[in-house]
């Protein structure tokens, strides 16, 4: 089963877990610098200070990149490198570090695919009150309008959004992410001025001809654990908190009525205005993230009351308003990565087939799947991760299924091009094709990167050596 002509073979990356040079060239601090100076927030007392220092050494980088035959590069911009504060003119000396990227992606036949936000708000902004105030996503539509007008002429492909149920949910509610703020209510505004920072992005973007609009949601694959009434209400309390309350006034026409009601006792809603919903199309291409699918049920008697683990840390507030004491999270049964996640490549499958199905004509993109483990260098230097490989190797195999049912996806980014900045995880968890030594910044491609390298050459899947 060949991929489609034309299909993108790439890796991801995010500004703040990668780049370093937080404080070069005007840059002024994100949430996440700011977090992660919050004692105990982040697992090693890290932060991404000096990350990889993709900043200084991305042309390597972008070799690397050739070498393997990649054929995409995403990558996100750090809104306080190129508008300091989040407020102003465009700042070139930050902007030039993109524009100089871009064109290195270019000259070596590399699609760049900039994300605008990931995660990295400018500390001004959350100062004033954060992604829960309607004005920051004016700002944000600022801010894209900026961006636009200098990349628009070599970019043609703008994801606006990375993971805005993480923004709100594990920024606001849960707090285990940057701003680290516990408020349930105050993260369903959040998630509302974030579909509204994509449309306001959306109308700025759409000023220059030829330009394409992305978001890259982590949609989850949600399961119920028995098909029991109450297990399928537990899974359709997730759905909607994860998925609907994006791709409902994204793509549906509004939000689902039902996650109105049942998020009552938290608010009345009455932020969402009218005409904050849009009434065209907000979307050239939906960007897919998936790593591991989620199974709940309704607690059963005994059970303790609120949320059991969810992969966001059991003693961590929950990052789901509303469902205490109505939905339990179940590790579903198969081998785990490092992070903890079961590895489930028919989850992506599904969720690929079901949105297709749900929104026939809209492109998708897989812009991120990958897996973290730990990795022991051989005394050589280098790094066989069969168990990569073979997680790398399903999940494109679901695409492939995917696309044979008639899902349309466009492409498959793998996360990560490097090891990096694994937010709350610091530097422990590394997703990398490639392994990156954080004393001397040397990069070695893993079997995995070899591997994947093969696919993204041939544009087909070569069976996997046994370890
Ligand atoms: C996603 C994030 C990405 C990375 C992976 C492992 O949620 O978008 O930055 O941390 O998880």
């Amino acid at each position: 089963m060949p991929f489609p002509r034309g299909f993108l073979f790439g890796s991801a990356t995010a500004a703040y877990q990668v780049e370093g040079a937080a404080t070069e060239d005007g840059r002024t601090p994100s949430i996440w610098d700011t977090f992660c100076t919050r004692p105990g927030a982040i697992a090693d007392g890290s932060s991404g200070e000096t990350a990889c220092n993709h900043l200084h050494r991305y042309r390597e980088d972008v070799a690397l990149m050739a070498e393997l035959g990649l054929n995409a590069y995403r990558f996100s911009i750090s809104w306080p490198r190129v508008q300091p504060g989040g407020r102003g003119p465009l700042h070139h000396k930050g902007m030039d570090f993109y524009r100089r990227l871009v064109d290195e992606l270019l000259e070596r036949g590399i699609t760049p695919l900039p994300t605008l936000y990931h995660w990295d708000l400018p500390q001004e902004l959350e100062d004033d009150g954060g992604w829960p105030e309607r004005a920051t996503a004016e700002r944000f539509g600022e801010y894209a309008a900026l961006v636009g007008d200098a990349l628009a002429d070599r970019v043609t492909t703008f994801i606006t959004l990375n993971e805005p149920w993480c923004s709100a949910f594990l920024g606001y509610a849960a707090g285990v992410h940057a701003p680290g703020r516990t408020e349930p209510a105050v993260a369903l505004r959040a998630a509302h001025h974030l579909n509204l920072a994509h449309l306001r992005a959306t109308e700025a973007l759409r000023t220059h001809p030829g330009v394409r609009v992305a978001i890259s949601l982590n949609l989850h694959e949600v399961r119920p654990l028995t098909d029991s009434h109450a297990d399928r209400d537990a899974a359709r309390r997730i759905d909607n908190l994860a998925n609907r309350i994006f791709t409902g006034p994204l793509l549906d026409g509004g939000y689902p009525t039902d996650l109105f009601a049942d998020t009552a006792q938290l608010t009345d809603w009455s932020f969402v205005k009218p005409e904050d919903i849009p009434n065209g199309p907000v979307l050239d291409l939906l960007g897919i993230n998936y790593y591991t699918p989620t199974l709940v049920s309704r607690p059963r008697p005994g059970d303790s009351a609120v949320s059991g683990e969810d992969g966001h840390g059991a003693d961590a507030a929950s990052p789901w308003p509303g469902t205490d004491g109505l939905v339990r999270f179940h590790q579903p049964p198969g081998e785990r990565t490092a992070m903890g996640w079961t590895v489930d490549a028919g989850g992506l499958r599904d969720l690929l087939l079901r949105t297709a199905r749900s929104h026939p004509g809209l492109p998708l993109m897989v812009t991120e799947n990958g897996a973290a483990f730990d990795d022991a260098p051989e005394p050589d230097g280098s790094i066989r991760d069969s168990r990569r490989t073979a997680y790398l190797h399903s999940h494109l195999q679901a695409v492939e299924q995917a696309v044979a049912a008639g899902a349309d996806v466009r492409g498959y980014l793998a996360w990560s091009l490097l090891d990096n900045f694994e937010w709350a995880y610091g530097y422990q968890k590394r997703f990398g094709l490639v392994r990156v030594d954080y004393d001397t910044q040397r990069r070695t491609v893993k079997d995995s990167g070899h591997w994947y390298a093969q696919v993204a050459r041939t544009g087909t899947l070569p069976p996997l050596t046994p370890a």
